[in-house]
């Protein structure tokens, strides 16, 4: 089988090892639109060589991206916090984004940003004199149908020692506890891994935010502390439920508690709102989606539906 997803291919003859993308993707990176397979950075990069970087997933539907403000505030503040510059301001940066989505012409798909502290002589301490910051962003299409299954369906979660760091909040490309993890989850027949905290409480997924919904019917997610990342999609989440008036708690929760709950689901900018219908091997209510988490997909849908242009929603 091909170690790369369907749709891609290795240009035979060219470079050993070199990925090519299917026609026509286009990534950006500082300051320069290349073919996806001729875009790289410098090796000395700090990312590469540190993980001193951070990054963004936004969700792009009818050829927008979505959520864009809260990416964005999100990009700013893990910048922020690890005293990298913004590699341009806010508006010339909606301009690449908008410019990466057109140029690889995918309505729907997910859009990728990283910036990294940028490239000098390796050093664990960040030079006083910092270099210009690297900004990359790639795109690519999503495959809808394999989300619009998951999202009716739902999917298992399989529970993992949380072994991040203490700035959990930051979205770091480093990433190696999150993919142990959820290597691990899909050893364990899951689709995502739920990390669990030493005193016995689920921080959030190896890539997403995680929900239940107790037997009240009270949706319950993780206050936000440096042990999760603030989640975009959380947010909206929260914010259209406080509209719909649903009642929502955000505090810690046990793996046993997520085990005895109704209904459980995780969000994140590839899917806001699918079902966990097992955990560990158990199901979680009935075992399938159950109608709080559809109430959540529909509201997720109509937001969606706003910010995109689409109609009929
Ligand atoms: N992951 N928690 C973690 C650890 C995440 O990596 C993500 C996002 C989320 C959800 O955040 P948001 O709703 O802003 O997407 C929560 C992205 C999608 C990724 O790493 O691919």
């Amino acid at each position: 089988m091909s170690r790369f997803p369907s749709g891609w291919d290795r240009r035979p003859g060219v470079r050993a090892g070199r990925v090519t993308a299917p026609a026509g993707r286009i990534a950006y990176v500082n300051g320069r639109y290349l073919p996806h397979g001729e875009a790289s950075v410098h090796v000395e990069d700090r990312a590469l060589q540190l993980g001193d970087g951070i990054y963004e997933v936004t969700l792009v539907s009818g050829g927008r991206p979505m959520d864009e403000e809260g990416h964005l505030d999100r990009m700013e503040r893990s910048l922020r916090e690890l005293g990298i510059a913004m590699p341009m301001g806010r508006a010339a940066l909606k301009l690449v984004m908008r410019e990466v989505i057109a140029r690889n012409r995918i309505p729907d798909g997910l859009l990728y940003l990283q910036v990294t502290r940028g490239a000098v002589k390796r050093d664990h301490v960040p030079p006083a004199d910092p270099p210009r910051p690297t900004l990359i962003l790639t795109m690519r299409a999503m495959d809808k149908a394999v989300l619009a299954a998951r999202m009716e369906e739902g999917i298992a979660v399989s529970s993992q020692p949380d072994i991040r760091w203490g700035r959990c909040d930051i979205k770091t490309v480093q990433l190696l506890p999150n993919l142990m993890a959820k290597q691990a989850a899909q050893k364990a027949g899951g689709f995502e891994a739920w990390l669990v905290d030493e005193d016995g409480f689920v921080t959030e997924g190896a890539s997403t935010n995680a929900w239940i919904v107790d037997a009240e019917g009270r949706v319950i997610t993780r206050d936000l502390s440096n042990a999760i990342l603030p989640g975009v999609t959380r947010r909206v989440l929260l914010e259209a439920m406080a509209l719909a008036q649903m009642p929502v708690v955000e505090r810690k929760f046990t793996l046993a508690e997520a085990l005895a709950a109704k209904e459980a689901f995780i969000s994140s900018a590839t899917g806001a709102g699918i079902p966990v219908v097992r955990i560990d091997g158990q199901p979680v209510g009935e075992g399938r989606p159950g109608p709080v988490t559809r109430r959540i997909q529909a509201l997720y849908r109509h937001q969606e539906g706003r910010q995109s242009g689409a109609k009929n929603t």
